[in-house]
């Protein structure tokens, strides 16, 4: 694991659109996993200024987001498919079929979820997936005691997961109480994993997934495993990691950094 530390989350998401650009450019077929959030928000507009600025190309790749709240169909406000049409996908060259996320109104739950690893594989698996981490440790919806080696399923959401989101509804109890997510095994399956993380309220919770042990309490601790996991914070969100020196020390001497010192 990588820790790179930058000073504000413009700083952050800049150098995290930057990675996700540079490996569209090496490979256009590239498969790329995808979160939603507040912190994606500033990553999309990114890429999005990318496309626009530089035409960045996504024509040829593929997406598959991270999860899906159970019972909003897509054309939902608040689903994560209208999420991502507005923050990236309507912005970019992306064909629209070539994106995939979980359908949370499917009847039969469990074929989605096994349809759902299917069609990943059927792609090759995931490229790059690019992650977040909610105040439980989540990634993607994994909540606690997820278990290391999960596959997407459906997945009770936290009382934390939902104060956490309840209030992007109009009316906050209108927000799911369950998920279908990629399970901590899925995500471990991408050749590559990048954690955007920003903000004073994530900084004990980064700390915990990455200076503490491994454990399903905490989703995000098993990134300790991947053999290519980048976690990208800035300094807010950082307060707490008590090996930092360490971490500005790799990213001034490892030569891959280079180019983005
Ligand atoms: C959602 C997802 C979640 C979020 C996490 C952080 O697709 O993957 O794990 O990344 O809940 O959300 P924000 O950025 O809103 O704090």
């Amino acid at each position: 694991m990588e820790v790179i530390i930058r000073e504000t989350e413009n700083d952050a998401a800049q150098l995290t659109a930057d990675l996700i650009a540079n490996a569209l450019i090496e490979k256009p077929e590239l498969v790329l996993g995808l979160a939603t959030g507040r912190t994606m928000e500033g990553l999309y507009a990114r890429l999005a200024q990318k496309h626009a600025e530089s035409g960045l190309d996504f024509s040829k790749g593929t997406t598959f987001n991270l999860d899906e709240y159970i019972g909003l169909p897509p054309e939902n406000p608040n689903s994560y498919r209208t999420y991502m049409n507005n923050h990236l996908f309507n912005k970019i060259n992306i064909d629209l079929a070539n994106t995939f996320l979980p359908n949370g109104t499917a009847p039969d739950l469990d074929k989605e979820c096994a349809g759902y690893e299917a069609k990943i594989a059927e792609h090759g698996g995931i490229d790059l997936q690019l992650l977040g981490i909610g105040s439980t440790g989540h990634i993607g919806f994994n909540e606690p005691l997820s278990a290391l080696g999960s596959r997407t399923r459906c997945k009770a959401l936290t009382p934390g997961t939902i104060a956490q989101n309840s209030p992007l509804f109009d009316n906050p109890e209108d927000m799911p109480k369950r998920a279908i997510t990629m399970g901590v095994g899925t995500i471990l399956d991408s050749k590559r994993c990048i954690m955007l993380v920003t903000g004073a309220a994530k900084a004990d919770i980064v700390a915990k997934a990455v200076e503490g042990p491994l454990t399903s309490m905490i989703s995000a601790s098993a990134l300790q495993l991947h053999p290519r996991a980048t976690v990208i914070v800035d300094e807010a969100a950082a307060a707490k990691l008590e090996n930092r020196g360490y971490y500005d020390w790799i990213f001034q001497n490892e030569p891959e950094w280079a180019p983005y010192r």
